[in-house]
């Protein structure tokens, strides 16, 4: 088409921490046979190296000043994308209670965020993607009509992040994403809302993809999966 500036689809899944879309990503693009992105890894990815560096993270000036010397790519790997810091993936430690402590704060800085977005578009000129974050239906594809946003309770969502041994503060993370001037955590113009409080991982992943099939990906792209 020639008003496309690729050829390749992206299904953009937004949601609050601990809502269940890194996993439903994972699921729908193993089940699509597409390439998952977690765009949260690379603002961890950025506050870690921050934190690794010494300098605050609460400084907008000390955190540009890291981010212009860092060389951020990505790989791809079994089907997800990955973070890449001078040519290596920062491991576990993206994960760790300093970072979560930190990483909404640095991804409410503007300039982090128009790095970051240019990385995850360029993704797309290499295949199709399901994208998961806070901004990705919002801002960064907003063209997609493949818009899903994920949410629980805040008591759900709590309990799945105890549940996983950690004591990441989902609420005041929440608070921050939804509360800062650029891209902020909101459902996306055009999206399927899903709660998963009461849901298992596959009941979210089949309405998903039912409505996906409503929306035409399956005709688009030419296939189809049981279910
Ligand atoms: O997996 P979890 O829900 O804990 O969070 P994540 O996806 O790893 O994202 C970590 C943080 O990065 C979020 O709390 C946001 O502050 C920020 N983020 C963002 O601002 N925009 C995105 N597209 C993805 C993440």
């Amino acid at each position: 088409m020639a008003n496309r500036p690729t050829p390749f689809d992206a299904i953009a899944i937004d949601g609050p921490a601990a809502s269940g879309k890194s996993t439903v990503a994972k699921v729908l693009a193993q089940t699509l046979g597409l390439t998952m992105v977690n765009s949260g890894e690379m603002y961890r990815a950025v506050t870690l190296s921050v934190l690794q560096h010494g300098a605050n993270p609460s400084s907008a000036d000390e955190v540009l000043g890291i981010l212009r010397g860092l060389e951020l790519s990505c790989t791809v790997e079994g089907g997800v994308s990955r973070i890449l810091v001078s040519g290596e993936h920062p491991g576990e430690a993206l994960r760790s209670e300093t970072v979560n402590a930190s990483v909404s704060g640095v991804a409410a800085i503007p300039e982090v965020r128009l790095q970051l977005v240019d990385l995850q578009r360029s993704l797309l000129k290499q295949s199709d993607l399901v994208m998961e974050g806070r901004d990705i239906g919002s801002v960064v594809f907003p063209e997609t009509p493949y818009k899903i946003y994920i949410e629980a309770s805040e008591s759900v969502r709590s309990e799945r992040r105890a549940a996983e041994g950690l004591t990441d503060s989902v609420s005041e993370r929440d608070r921050l994403d939804r509360s800062r001037k650029t891209a902020p955590l909101v459902v996306p113009d055009g999206a399927v809302v899903i709660d998963s409080s009461q849901l298992t991982i596959d009941e979210v992943v089949e309405h998903s993809l039912s409505n996906l099939r409503e929306l035409g990906w399956f005709t688009r792209n030419s296939q189809d999966v049981e279910g």
